[in-house]
């Protein structure tokens, strides 16, 4: 038994209460379930009751000596935030190609000359699983200082077998070593090596007859996902891809319409995807499909800001009636950061989402995007112990004062892990 945590009389207790079998969609976004001078207990790693403070003192008056309390007077306090698209597990890092697009090439003609990918793809390659680990543990550390508590992870910097088995055996290792719970995703159709760049669909044969039934025998992985774009994978090896990798039980994500339009978004709606993500050229009959099917759209506006392109259309999405999560994307070459709050920001000016729109975007939709609603990413009874505790007094002001991290205290699994 652990001792209970008693986070007290917030300025702003934002709940998502109810979201807990579908992601929501349109004005359900922006319904975050306020409670002023609100109050959680948990115990045990669990949330016990969540309500004001007068409520939560009169329920468990009989039990506060035992509490540790922590005093969220004047503060917001939020379901500890969900990254549900990062390429986690990497090594090296990028800034001379970033030098090299301010100076005009292009991120595609980068990837195309060896660069980009195909670079931490050497770099991870090389890396042993020991390297791997302590990058990656150094970034989990920064991802819960900006308030993240969940965080998808997928692999594709090997592009052979025994580079995607030591990433994946990596964040297995992290899930288990660090505080940060980690989902872990197969992206082995990241990028096409060079040795099969005459003969793609060999390589294709190897994702879908080799290497994702072994992955799922590992149990390594809970999702699948593609590059689906020009001059990597086709929307046809993409469907072969994800269909493979349901046949084995791995759910589909989608890296869909990021640099030119191609029928992602599309795609993700035919193959019940949970998430098509990017989707920066996606159609509107893509969008319309998702909707549909209730395909999470996972924007990543860092990775246009990054990119210098132009963001997905968020407003348009949300409006369409896609569930819109958003996401950091961390990697080394389209969008090196780990500051999901920032993309939250991005996610207001650039995508033109509201302040109550991304809260929601960033937690119990990103939850769904992992298909970890029924978890995390609201502030129930039931749910686990994860809280982020902002030094702000409302929502509106966690996006209005940007570029600083407000985050004051992280607890994780009902233990204060970030003072
Ligand atoms: O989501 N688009 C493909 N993959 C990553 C970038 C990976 C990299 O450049 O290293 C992305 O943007
Ligand atoms: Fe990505």
């Amino acid at each position: 038994m652990s001792k209970a945590i008693f986070i007290r009389n917030a300025n702003q207790l934002i709940t998502l209460q109810g979201g807990s079998y579908a992601p929501r969609v349109k004005g359900e976004m922006s319904e975050l379930g306020i409670i002023e001078q609100g109050s959680v207990w948990i115990e045990d790693g669990v949330i016990q009751a969540v309500g004001t403070d007068a409520e939560l003192i009169a329920k468990y008056e009989a039990r506060l000596a035992e509490a540790e309390v922590v005093d969220a007077r004047g503060k917001l306090v939020t379901p500890g935030l969900v990254d549900p698209h990062t390429h986690l597990v990497f090594a090296g890092s990028r800034e001379n190609e970033f030098n090299m697009r301010l100076q005009g090439s292009t991120y595609m003609e980068i990837m195309n000359a060896g660069g980009g990918i195909h670079a931490t793809t050497r770099r991870t390659q090389a890396a042993t699983h020991e390297e791997l680990f302590q990058e990656s543990y150094e970034r989990l550390n920064q991802f819960l200082r900006h308030g993240v508590t969940t965080v998808e992870a997928k692999s594709g910097y090997g592009m052979e077998w025994e580079t995607e088995l030591k990433q994946l055996e990596v964040a297995k290792q992290l899930n288990e070593k660090h505080v940060i719970d980690i989902v872990p995703t197969f992206m082995g159709a990241h990028a096409v090596p060079k040795e099969y760049k005459e003969q793609p669909d060999e390589f294709v044969r190897l994702l879908i007859e080799e290497m994702i039934p072994k992955v799922a025998e590992l149990g390594l992985a809970e999702f699948n996902d593609v590059f689906c774009e020009h001059g990597v994978f086709t929307p046809e090896q993409s469907r072969r891809i994800l269909e493979a990798g349901k046949r084995h039980g791995l759910l589909a994500k989608i890296h869909a319409d990021e640099i030119e339009p191609y029928e992602g978004a599309e795609l993700a709606a035919e193959v019940g995807a949970v998430s098509a993500d990017h989707l920066l050229k996606a159609s509107e009959k893509g969008m319309k499909a998702m909707a549909e099917m209730g395909v999470v759209g996972v924007l990543l506006p860092g990775t246009a800001y990054f990119l210098m392109a132009e963001s997905a259309n968020g407003r348009k999405m949300v409006d369409l009636g896609v569930p819109v999560a958003l996401s950091t994307d961390c990697n080394p070459g389209s969008s090196p950061t780990v500051s999901l709050p920032f993309i939250m920001n991005l996610g207001c000016l650039k995508m033109g989402m509201t302040p109550a729109e991304v809260i929601t975007a960033t937690t119990i939709n990103a939850a769904h995007a992992i298909n970890r609603g029924g978890e995390i990413g609201s502030l129930e009874a039931g749910k686990k112990g994860d809280v982020t505790i902002f030094n702000v007094e409302n929502y509106m002001k966690l996006q209005y004062l940007y570029g600083v991290n407000h985050t004051d205290t992280v607890v994780k699994n009902g233990h204060v892990v970030v003072k």
